[in-house]
């Protein structure tokens, strides 16, 4: 079925100027970029995103990241979209990412790993509307 799922160019990448070597990844894989912004998050919104992991160790070390520079949210839209962006993401941890996807080419370590993407349909829809209203999605 046609998805639509929630990315996220993490400040890692962005400061790298990777956004467009990136959003290549996604096109060829026959996503569609279909809303894109770039914003600066607040350590209260990048908190409020990850809420769910508020009781990991990592979480004030997560929050403290993403809110560091600007990152690029977007909403990406094919065939299986929430899995197919999760196999050109690759694994979270870069060094068990396949070859050819973008943590494995472009993230640091499993912090700094350069994207974010959501993991099921019910996340997705929650955190396309995180950030974006209906009007802001164009198919
Ligand atoms: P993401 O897909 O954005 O969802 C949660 C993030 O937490 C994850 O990617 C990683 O960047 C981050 N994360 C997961 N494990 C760790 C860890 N051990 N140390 C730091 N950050 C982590």
């Amino acid at each position: 079925a046609i998805e639509r799922t929630l990315s996220i160019i993490k400040p890692d990448a962005t400061r790298r100027n990777l956004t467009g070597k990136i959003n290549a990844k996604f096109e060829d894989a026959g996503l569609r970029i279909v809303a894109q912004k770039r914003i600066h998050l607040s350590p209260a919104q990048a908190g409020q995103f990850y809420v769910v992991h508020k009781d990991r160790p990592f979480y004030g070390e997560l929050v403290e990241f993403m809110a560091s520079e600007p990152v690029v949210v977007q909403v990406l839209e094919g065939e299986n979209a929430i899995a197919k962006n999760r196999e050109v993401m690759g694994a979270t941890n870069p060094a068990q990412a396949d070859a050819g996807t973008i943590r494995k080419d472009f993230a640091l370590s499993v912090g700094e790993n350069s994207v974010h993407g959501s993991d099921a349909p019910e996340t997705a829809k929650e955190e396309i509307a995180f950030f974006f209203s209906g009007l802001e999605l164009v198919g």
